[in-house]
Parts: structure tokens; C-alpha cells; sequence
């Protein structure tokens, strides 16, 4: 996996083993019905052209593949996660689009041995996992040249995301909380929601210039009331046309390596 002769953390693990299988039966859901919190800070950030940008925890790759068409065919960007198996599929993508200037590498972003080559780090809800955020931040930064950008989307409160808060709830009406010694995939989607926890983290990592902008808008939940319930449960009071749409809430946060 890495270039590292550490074993995988068991973060890493959890990905592999469990969530991957999931998170790939339910890649629309995840990968499009969620893009909604990409689509306007991608519009909005200013490639220059022929940048090399890194794009972490990519995932199966889409914002990968579409920041590898903004950079041009000078550019260079690299999509890394821990997951192969999303990465197979993020290749695949790559090629049927006729995209070269993108590759992808598993690994671990905390893990990875970065040099100051990048203009650009982005991620879409790929930085909640980490084992020891601040490390991974920190190699983030490593990754950047001088004067490097970061953008990263994140979930806000548990209470703003009706999408992953109400089928908790409902579980949790009917079967205990998980035991502590349940196995995670990490911190988790909300460990990044808060503003000043996670300003101290990118000024201890080194970061200038943050910023964060609230981002609310709707999730496709699922194309029918059975896949939707399928991913989660009891969605049936928020269909919309056919198809199940609630509230969903995140911040895009910004920073910047200081120049040299
Ligand atoms: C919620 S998914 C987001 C995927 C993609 N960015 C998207 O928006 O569709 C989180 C991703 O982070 C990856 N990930 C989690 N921890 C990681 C780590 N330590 N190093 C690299 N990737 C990691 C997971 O494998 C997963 O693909």
C-alpha cells in the first residue's frame, strides 16, 4: 500500500475491510448525491492553469477528474486514498474520460512521504478520518509549495444534517448505542464541524488565511423510498418528485501555506 513498512492503522483497516464494500454499493448516493457541496466551491476556486494539485481521500475520483480538466493538460494532479478498490474504479473513470494528467495512489495522507510540489490541496469529506488530524494536516502542508492553497469540505453539525441525524435517531429508538470497543472509521463525519477546534488544528499544522463558509443545501438521498431506505431508514416523509431529498449542511474551509 504506502511506502512505509508500518502496518495500516486500524482506521485505515476499518475502511478497507468494512466500509469499502458499503461505500461502493452505495456510490451514487455518496459520490453524486452529495456533490451538491462541491459543486459551487469548485466553481468558484481559481485554477491557475497548469498547477499540480492534490486531492485527498479522492475517493472513486470525480473531483479528481474534473480539477485535472481545469488544470490542463500542463497540470498534474494526484488523487490519493487508502482504499484500492476506490482507486481501481477512480482509474477506470480516468481513462473512459480520455483524463491523463490525473493519477492515483493508495495510501495513508498522514503516512505519505510529500514533497513541496503543489499548488492546491483539495478534499471533498475526506479529511474527518484521520487518526491524528493535526499529523495529517501537517503532511498536508509538507505537500505544499509556499504560498499553497487548501480547500476542504466538511459536514457541519449532526443537528444541521437532517440526512444522517434522523436515521440515527430512529436506529437508536430501537436498538442500543454501539459499545464503546465498536470499531470506527475514524473521528468521524462531524469531528471537523467545529470552526475554532478546527482553526487551532491548521494553526498548529501551520496554516494562514483560514476561512470558512457555510454551505447548506439539499442531498439525494436515494432514486426510490426503498433505496433510500435501503442506505438508511425511514426517509419515506421527505419525498420529493420521486426522489428523497433532505437537508444537509457543510463548511468549505480555506488556508494557505505562508510563503517562503
Ligand atoms: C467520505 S469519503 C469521501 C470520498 C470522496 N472525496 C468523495 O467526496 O466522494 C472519505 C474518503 O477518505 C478516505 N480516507 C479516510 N482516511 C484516509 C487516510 N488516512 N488516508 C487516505 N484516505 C483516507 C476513504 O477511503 C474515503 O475514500
Amino acid at each position: 500500500m504506502q511506502p512505509t513498512t508500518q502496518p495500516a492503522s486500524e482506521y485505515v483497516e476499518f475502511w478497507n475491510d468494512t466500509l469499502a464494500e458499503k461505500f461502493d454499493r452505495f456510490q451514487d448516493i455518496l459520490m453524486n448525491g452529495l456533490s451538491y457541496h462541491s459543486r459551487v466551491p469548485l466553481e468558484r476556486l481559481d485554477i491557475v492553469p497548469d498547477s499540480r494539485i492534490l486531492d485527498v481521500g479522492c475517493g472513486w475520483g470525480d473531483t479528481a477528474i474534473a480539477l485535472a480538466r481545469r488544470t490542463g493538460s500542463r497540470g498534474e494532479v494526484l488523487g490519493l486514498d487508502c482504499v484500492e478498490r476506490f482507486l481501481e474504479d477512480a482509474r477506470r473513470r480516468a481513462a473512459e474520460a480520455g483524463i491523463d494528467n490525473v493519477c492515483f495512489i493508495t495510501a495513508d495522507v498522514e503516512r505519505y512521504p510529500f514533497e513541496p510540489e503543489y499548488d492546491l490541496c483539495f478534499s471533498r469529506f475526506g479529511m474527518m478520518f484521520f487518526e491524528h488530524p493535526v499529523v495529517a494536516m501537517r503532511n498536508i502542508h509538507k505537500a505544499l509549495k509556499p504560498g499553497g492553497e487548501l480547500m476542504f469540505i466538511v459536514w457541519r453539525d449532526i443537528e444541521d444534517n437532517p440526512w444522517l441525524g434522523l436515521p440515527k435517531q430512529v436506529v437508536l429508538d430501537f436498538l442500543p448505542p454501539p459499545g464503546e470497543d465498536a470499531r470506527t472509521c475514524g473521528p468521524g463525519p462531524f469531528s471537523m464541524a467545529n470552526p475554532e477546534v478546527v482553526t487551532q488544528q491548521l494553526e498548529i499544522a501551520g496554516f494562514e488565511d483560514i476561512a470558512f463558509e457555510r454551505n447548506d443545501g439539499p442531498v439525494e438521498v436515494g432514486d426510490s423510498v426503498e433505496n433510500a431506505m435501503r442506505f438508511q431508514l425511514a426517509l419515506a416523509p421527505f419525498e420529493q418528485d420521486g426522489r428523497i431529498v433532505m437537508g444537509s449542511s457543510s463548511w468549505t474551509i480555506t488556508a494557505r501555506k505562508p510563503a517562503a
